[in-house]
């Protein structure tokens, strides 16, 4: 299966800090002696070079009463400019005769501040998926918004998370995924244990303020939830499911799909893209209206006459037959497609003998990525052709959008446009995305 590999070997991109000699992007278990607990230890060759004359920054269970993190979860007033923008769109006028929310929301820096203030800063939200955490010492890294993280699961089994900045001069830590019993900053060697202890400050032997226990990594909050590893920082998060926190109404809907036993997780496809976050949900959740028109082989899957859409709570439901004619007889798609997008960023998707997850981080205000998990049932995994030419087929889909999609993004910044009207009801998806997000915005 040449196209597939494992999610642990998928490296995200940090050039200066990965190609360095002690960054934490190889996938073979770190030297021994670099993660030695030697804080106790004398170091007589080399002089002490640092006098630590700071208050500690006090490390508690949840990140944000961190002073090294000191805002990520406020529930500030919206700028008023910000609450202007919010409001030029107004759910209660029907989607028919409604102009959808202006341009901006897409393109200023303050509103995509503002949602990742009040989106992905509260509750629950996906950082990866358990395969990338299977064995012990296995960790992958991600961002959330401005939010650097680092998943792992320690020498004991437990799985941690915590922010992936080192807390001497702020370095990203680890990078991309892979394999290690400790954590060696890049920067100046401080090494940090797979539970976030401090156990190695190079040169610091003389500081006499210095408590290493204050200088851990920051956790966050972590649960796995079926296939899927949740991560939080939210101080109020309530002491409920992660699942039905994360989707709310629909979570026994999805957890029938994605908990099957039967499915393995095979491939991850990534496409970085030139666009706000939103430009991708808006085009997923749009029953297919553009399919047509931008996906000429997809098009030729789907029998459009049984597409289906319904919006429950914070989840849009789209599905829709396999065209059982299909002119090459490829048949990926089964019996019927079902695909579930959560808001904010999430959807799964089930069809054949698949399913699909797509996780749209958001980047920057014009940046986002995509992540395409596959898996496929157990029955199949010897099948590597129909696995290539399945995987093939929906990674030239999403090449598709992308390229959609940083369309519209460039359009969305030019003073042509400001806003456009909702084609009803095909596009009753977008509107209540939309109006969820005014919800959660205002
Ligand atoms: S920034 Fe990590 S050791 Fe200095
Ligand atoms: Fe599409």
């Amino acid at each position: 299966m040449a196209a597939a590999a494992s999610a642990t070997t998928m490296l995200l991109k940090y050039p200066s800090l990965c190609s360095l000699p002690n960054s934490s992007s190889s996938s073979s278990p770190s030297n021994n002696n670099e993660c030695s607990r030697d804080l106790n230890i004398p170091q007589t060759n080399t002089p002490p070079l640092l006098k630590f004359r700071a208050q500690p920054n006090k490390l508690v269970a949840n990140a944000v009463a961190s002073p090294v993190f000191p805002s990520l979860t406020t529930t500030t007033t919206p700028s008023s400019s910000v609450n202007q923008l919010v409001h030029e769109f107004d759910p209660k006028i029907p989607a028919e005769d409604a102009l959808t929310p202006p341009s901006s929301w897409y393109t200023e820096p303050a509103f995509y501040s503002h949602e990742l203030d009040r989106i992905f800063y509260k509750g629950w939200q996906v950082a990866g998926i358990s395969d990338q955490i299977k064995e012990k010492n296995q960790y992958f890294t991600g961002r959330l918004g401005n939010v650097e993280y680092v998943v792992c699961r320690d020498g004991e089994g437990k799985v941690h998370a915590f922010h992936n900045v080192c807390t001497h001069r702020a370095s990203i830590l680890a990078c991309g995924s892979g394999k290690k019993s400790c954590f060696v900053c890049p920067y100046h060697g401080w090494v940090f244990g797979l539970d976030g202890d401090l156990t190695k400050a190079t040169q610091t032997t003389d500081a006499q303020t210095f408590d290493p226990k204050e200088y851990g990594l920051v956790p966050l909050k972590v649960a796995e939830w079926g296939p899927f590893v949740l991560i939080s920082v939210d101080k109020n998060l309530p002491e409920t499911d992660p699942g039905t926190e994360w989707l709310g109404s629909s979570a026994e809907d999805v957890k029938a799909h994605a908990f099957d036993p039967n499915l393995q997780f095979i491939h991850r496809s990534e496409f970085p893209m030139e666009c706000n976050w939103k430009v991708f949900c808006d085009n997923y959740v749009d029953s297919s209206y553009h399919v047509p028109y931008a996906h000429k082989y997809y098009a030729t899957e789907l029998d459009f006459d049984t597409y289906d859409t319904q919006t429950i709570g914070k989840v849009v439901i789209q599905r829709v037959a396999g065209n059982s004619n299909k002119p090459d007889g490829f048949d990926r798609l089964g019996n019927q497609a079902f695909y579930a997008f959560a808001y904010p960023n999430f959807a799964v998707e089930r069809y054949g003998p698949w399913m699909t997850t797509m996780h749209v981080h958001p980047i920057a205000q014009r940046k986002c990525k995509l992540v395409v998990d596959y898996y496929i049932e157990k029955s199949m995994l010897d099948d590597k052709e129909y696995i290539d030419r399945g995987i093939a087929i929906n990674d030239n889909v999403q090449r598709e959008d992308k390229v959609l999609c940083e369309s519209v993004q460039n359009g969305l910044e030019t003073p042509a446009y400001r806003s456009g009207r909702y084609v009803m009801p095909i596009e009753k998806g977008i509107h209540h995305f939309h109006c969820w997000l005014h919800q959660i915005l205002q």
